[in-house]
């Protein structure tokens, strides 16, 4: 036919959708088609309403949609047809058994395999793109080498780096492509052939190939690194609001040195998201697992510390406001895990969002791109608060689509995701609509206190020193 190579990628979601729509407009003689047991997800993703926001990500989708890049629920026969298989499922961290709380569950992928295994009529390449415990391969490996129909089936490692909010332009300019493989020749083969998919637009000494579990550890590695870095700021942040130091003049002063470098040094509410936390616990894990028990507990310290982190925002919030915010009105802006995306997973919004809930708090949510619908299901999943266990939450969550509507007659409002708006609202109109004293919470150190404290609010925010407190700033 007329394809260079079809690549069939099971999994629909926030990483398969993005990834494949940029390799479909990467590599026009490449035929991608996304598959997904959600009926609604394939729809959405057939629709004009993507089932995520991702800046750029719309006009990719439409330039490819149903020329090289297709969205199907038509697993098996898709599976049959291609080349390379990516298998970019959800991996979350077990809910129950074995490693409850830590272990990443892989039963998706296993699932995945054992259905290629099933299905498929030809060897194929079959590619991990999720985020999976050091070994997976092997696994996934036996699975698919059980087939009785005498087909080769080469697994690659290759783990995805973008993040959410910047998708498409990490996608299209990344640091670096992990490719892990057997290093047989077969295995270095089928590397070959996956390089040489990436090599239609990412330079090829940013595309780096490994063996299989440098691979799949480097991912976790990278994912703690980060995180720990925001963990290292914020319990700086403690030390600054303690002391008169200012977080965002460390961070500067650190960052300027380029053995520390600039970036993610942004002192925080607290890290979210599904991968930091998930990533971590797996490393943990993995740890614990091999008798590495100071391992284990070095990282666990990060999520230790973003815990720690997200409970002292909403502590101050309730002791800066007197003791008490039971029956007042807070409006929280932003419950997106961070800016430019809609996902709510493990956001730290949530977190406050329950904290004050239990003080009593009437809470106003405002968010651009946040369903209340994602707000309760992630708010279920993770915090185990639903409708039928805490009565009254639809009364004293509201959610608002005009931020002035969510400020007015509140007694404080905390930012808790970077959104720009935020920057530019008109806070004098705010001030006039609040109770007294109005507080003001930046969670995330966007907000201009100067300008603030001139037109009357009471500010706090993330490891900046207080007026009222330090007279010799
Ligand atoms: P997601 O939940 O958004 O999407 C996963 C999709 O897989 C869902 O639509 C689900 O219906 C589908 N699915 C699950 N089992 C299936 C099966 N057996 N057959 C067909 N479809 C199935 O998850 P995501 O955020 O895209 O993450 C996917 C993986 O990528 C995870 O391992 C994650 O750790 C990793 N990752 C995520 C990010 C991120 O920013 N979200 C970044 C890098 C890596
Ligand atoms: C992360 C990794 O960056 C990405 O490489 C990987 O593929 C998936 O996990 P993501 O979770 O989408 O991406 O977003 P990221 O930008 O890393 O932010 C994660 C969380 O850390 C957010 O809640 C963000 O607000 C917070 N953060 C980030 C800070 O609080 N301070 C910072 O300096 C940076």
């Amino acid at each position: 036919d007329e394809w260079d190579v079809k690549i069939c990628c099971i999994g629909a979601g926030y990483v398969g959708g993005p990834t494949m729509a940029v390799i479909a407009k990467k590599c026009p003689k490449v035929r991608v088609c996304v598959v997904d047991i959600s009926q609604k997800q394939i729809d959405a993703w057939n629709s004009d309403k993507l089932p995520i926001y991702e800046p750029g990500l719309p006009e990719i989708v439409s330039d490819c949609v149903n020329k090289n890049l297709f969205f199907s629920t038509d697993v098996d026969g898709e599976i049959d047809k291609a080349d390379i298989i990516f298998i970019s499922v959800n991996t979350p961290t077990k809910t129950k058994g074995i490693g409850a709380g830590r272990a990443a569950n892989i039963k998706n992928c296993e699932l995945c395999a054992r259905q290629i295994a099933k299905v498929a009529n030809s060897s194929k390449i079959v590619v991990e793109k999720s985020t999976v415990p050091v070994r997976t391969a092997q696994a996934i490996t036996r699975v698919l080498k059980s087939n009785d129909k005498g087909l080769d089936f080469q697994v690659l490692s290759n783990p995805e780096f973008l993040a959410e909010g910047t998708a498409i332009s990490d996608l299209m300019a990344p640091d670096r492509v992990l490719i892990g493989g057997h290093q047989s020749p077969e295995g270095l083969a089928a590397a070959e052939k996956l390089v040489s998919v990436y090599a239609n637009w990412v330079p090829r000494e940013r595309i780096l190939t490994t063996n299989l579990w440098s691979s799949e550890l480097s991912k976790l590695v990278a994912n703690a690194f980060l995180a720990q870095r925001v963990s290292s700021i914020n319990s700086i942040s403690a030390l600054c609001e303690a002391t008169g130091a200012d977080v965002s003049e460390i961070s500067r002063a650190v960052g300027m040195d380029d053995r520390i470098g600039k970036r993610f040094l942004q002192s925080s509410v607290g890290f979210g998201g599904s991968c930091f936390q998930k990533d971590i616990l797996n490393l943990v894990y993995l740890c614990e697992t091999f008798g590495l028990e100071e391992c284990a507990a070095y990282w666990n310290q990060v999520v230790i510390m973003n815990d720690y982190q997200k409970k002292r925002f909403s502590q101050k919030m309730v002791a800066q406001m007197f003791n008490t915010v039971t029956g007042k009105k807070i409006a929280l802006l932003g419950y997106a895990f961070k800016k430019d995306t809609g996902d709510v997973r493990e956001t730290p919004s949530m977190f406050v969002l329950r904290d004050l809930l239990e003080e009593g708090a009437r809470m106003h949510v405002y968010d651009p791109q946040v369903s209340r619908e994602d707000m309760w299901i992630e708010m279920n999943y993770t915090c185990g608060v639903n409708h039928d266990n805490t009565p009254g939450l639809d009364e004293s969550v509201i959610t608002e689509t005009d931020v002035y509507a969510a400020c007015d007659g509140a007694h404080a409002l905390a930012v808790l995701t970077e959104w720009d708006e935020f920057k530019t609202l008109d806070y004098e109109r705010i001030f006039k609509s609040m109770a007294k004293p109005a507080f003001v919470f930046d969670g995330r150190n966007i907000l201009d206190y100067a300008k603030l404290r001139d037109i009357g609010f009471e500010v706090h925010a993330i490891g900046k020193p207080d007026p009222n407190k330090f007279s010799d700033l």
